[in-house]
């Protein structure tokens, strides 16, 4: 086993680099030592972790010598390129890019479901899956094991901070142009965001569905090691600063009940059920902003299909959607 390894983080200066760093400082990382990757743009930047400052370097092919574990977080393209050269320097990568998800010689991984998957990774890289996978299958790996997971119907709840800070920015500036009678032209998104939500995340696909909502189906096959399981999804962009909530329809092989579901997330990591309509106890993006913790809520019988659940999810997207989940997969290393 590795002995305090030389963790790297490509993409450091991004939404999900910054948060990994405060995932290594705060959950105390084991850390031999940290280097840390971003564009030419961002060399010579200072960063700061437990207290000190760490000078940002350039990536190259030639960054990974005497790395152990190589955190990518700078999207698909630069993981392609330069995820190979890392592994094959002897780090292994945990890639938060979708390019490596669906390759057969790379394990996806949720520490809380499908551990012992890391194990294998012939490739030397292991890969972080979607956002909204994940906050998903946070609250459909318990019930699929209390009851046997058969089908999904999905809608998500996505906010602007999935799309980097410019999804941020253009919030705000759309706000303040429209509170101000002010004329502007949406960039990130395809239309209005501010006070609106959007039906489209991600390019489409012949089938009419976006890449997002078909990772969510792909993905969450792998991980659960179930592959007939039938997943239906919209993924939809809202006007929320961070946390996707998702909202769940799931079948089961055998009869659940909200009692049972309620009862199968007991003493499961990542996950806590807010759930007493009684007293308005749902959970909310802003519950989970900045939070570990998934929260799962709103738990009911369908009352269109038989044996499945209608319930809700909430995640913070840039934590355990991304950070904080490969954070636990070195961990698990
Ligand atoms: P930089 O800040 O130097 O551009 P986000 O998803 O928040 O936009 O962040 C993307 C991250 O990926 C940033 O850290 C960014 O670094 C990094 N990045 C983008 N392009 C490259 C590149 N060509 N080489 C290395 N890192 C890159």
């Amino acid at each position: 086993m590795m002995k305090s390894p030389h963790v790297a983080i490509v993409g450091a200066t991004g939404a999900v680099g910054v948060e990994m760093l405060l995932c290594l400082e705060q959950r105390n990382f084991d850390l031999g030592e940290l280097t840390l990757l971003a564009s030419a743009r961002s060399a010579g930047k200072k960063m700061k972790f437990r207290g000190e400052e760490i000078i940002v370097k350039e990536l190259t092919h030639d960054s990974f010598e005497g790395i152990d574990i190589a955190l990518f977080s700078a999207g698909g393209g630069i993981s392609l390129e330069y995820g190979p050269s890392a592994a094959a320097a002897g780090a292994v990568v945990i890639d938060n890019s979708s390019a490596f998800r669906m390759d057969e010689g790379v394990p996806l991984v949720v520490p809380e479901i499908n551990p012992e998957a890391a194990k294998n990774r012939p490739k030397g890289i292991i890969a972080n899956p979607n956002c909204t996978t994940i906050i998903s299958l946070m609250a459909l790996a318990p019930l699929h094991e209390a009851f046997g997971l058969e089908s999904v119907i999905a809608s998500s709840y996505q906010a602007v901070s999935g799309s980097g800070a410019q999804g941020i920015i253009e919030l705000e500036e759309q706000v303040s142009a429209i509170t101000n009678g002010r004329e502007f032209t949406p960039s990130v998104y395809p239309r209005q965001i501010a006070f609106n939500v959007i039906p489209q995340v991600d390019s489409f696909t012949e089938n009419g569905y976006t890449k997002e909502e078909m990772k969510m189906a792909n993905e969450g096959r792998k991980i659960l090691e179930l592959p007939e399981l039938k997943v239906s999804c919209t993924c939809v962009r809202v006007p929320v600063y961070r946390s996707h909530s998702v909202s769940i329809t799931a079948k089961f092989t055998r009869p659940p009940s909200v009692e049972a579901a309620r009862a199968a997330y007991t003493g499961k990591p990542g996950i806590q059920v807010h759930d007493d309509p009684a007293n308005m106890v749902f959970p909310v993006p802003l519950d989970t902003t900045g939070k570990d913790d998934c929260l799962v809520g709103r738990i009911r019988e369908s009352l269109v299909i038989e044996n499945a659940l209608d319930l809700w999810v909430v995640g913070d997207q840039v934590r355990k959607g991304a950070a904080l989940n490969a954070v636990q997969v070195a961990e698990i290393l």
